[in-house]
């Protein structure tokens, strides 16, 4: 979607960068995404006239994170993208609380708290993404959850048009769920972390990052788990059981590493993706009677 001269004017007067014709493709870890304008919310105080600018103009948008848990549309998208800039993003430590802006990178801020001996987040070192995609779906590996550090979450509330600070308390973290609302923007958060040796935080990000290196696709286009699990069981060890490893529509195709990563061997697009989900999704049913959820995000257009 293309926004006219007249509103993009008035939205680079709110600080707003506008950039043209982007392909999602290029922003997202899956490689995959049609084109359409996006924008660069650079000044987080004027979120809420830009998102009444936007509803006034009718000009339907979403918001992309670090883009690494979705799955887009291809062609011309009949909505434009918000994003928040992540040159510079602000992280700092006082005693045990860490304040961290939504768009700084989920493993930078795990490394950046480590070196002042906080920790308990070394489980979170390999997963992609922002800060702010790891909150809304409550981001967990090897047993750590983001959710139970989060103290106070500053964020634009779609529901109110305002931003908020919300207590930790406030918000609900489930199994890659929260309570947030799709259209809220994650702008900072609070995180209590327990103080833990440098040394011994090291220790902790180096087995997990050799767990991962062992059992997931790293150096392949993908966006991490394509279904949760489902209670008690693991999605990619039933995949991986109706021999489905290497299975393939297109350049998509089920990893050969782990069974609940789905790759992009070369040009995968995006009804390719879309098919080899509902194919695996239908084997899964048809063989354990269980229907897996999508843990990966789809934008239709
Ligand atoms: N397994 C297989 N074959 C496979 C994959 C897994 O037999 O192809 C077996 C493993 O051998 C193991 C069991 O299934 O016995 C569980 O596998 P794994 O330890 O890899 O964990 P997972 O349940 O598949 C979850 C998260 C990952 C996270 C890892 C490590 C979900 C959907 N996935 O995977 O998160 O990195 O645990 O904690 O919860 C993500 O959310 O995108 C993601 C990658």
């Amino acid at each position: 979607m293309r926004i006219k001269d007249t509103a993009a004017v008035r939205l680079t007067e709110l600080g707003v960068e506008v950039r043209r014709g982007v392909s999602l493709a290029d922003e997202t870890s899956l490689g995959i995404g049609g084109t359409t304008d996006e924008l660069l919310l650079r000044q987080y105080e004027t979120i809420p006239d830009v998102m009444r600018l936007l509803a006034d103009e009718h000009i339907p948008h979403r918001f992309l994170g670090g883009g690494t848990n979705v799955l887009i549309a291809d062609g011309e998208l009949p909505w434009v993208i918000l994003h928040l800039p992540v040159a510079h993003p602000g992280m700092r430590v006082e005693g045990n609380a860490a304040y961290v802006d939504g768009s700084a990178d989920l493993g930078g801020m795990v490394t950046f708290c480590a070196k002042y001996d906080l920790g308990g987040m070394e489980g979170l070192i390999g997963v992609p993404g922002s800060v702010g995609g790891a909150l809304r779906m409550n981001a967990g590996a090897y047993g750590t959850q983001i959710g139970p550090h989060v103290r106070e979450v500053e964020l634009y509330r779609a529901a109110t048009g305002k931003i908020e600070t919300l207590c930790g308390t406030d918000i609900r973290f489930d199994y890659r769920h929260t309570s947030f609302a799709p259209e809220d923007v994650m702008l900072r958060v609070k995180l209590e972390l327990p103080s833990k040796p440098y040394k011994e935080i090291l220790a902790g990000i180096k087995v997990c990052n050799e767990k991962r290196r062992s059992s997931q696709p790293l150096n392949q286009k993908s966006a991490g788990c394509i279904f949760k699990n489902p209670q008690g069981g693991s999605a990619g060890k039933m995949i991986d059981e109706l021999g489905l490893k290497g299975h393939r529509v297109g350049d998509a195709m089920v990893s050969n590493r782990h069974a609940n990563f789905f790759v992009n061997t070369g040009h995968a697009t995006y009804s390719d993706m879309l098919k080899l989900i509902g194919e695996v999704r239908d084997r899964v049913r048809d063989a354990y009677g269980m229907e897996l959820e999508n843990e990966v995000i789809v934008w239709r257009n």
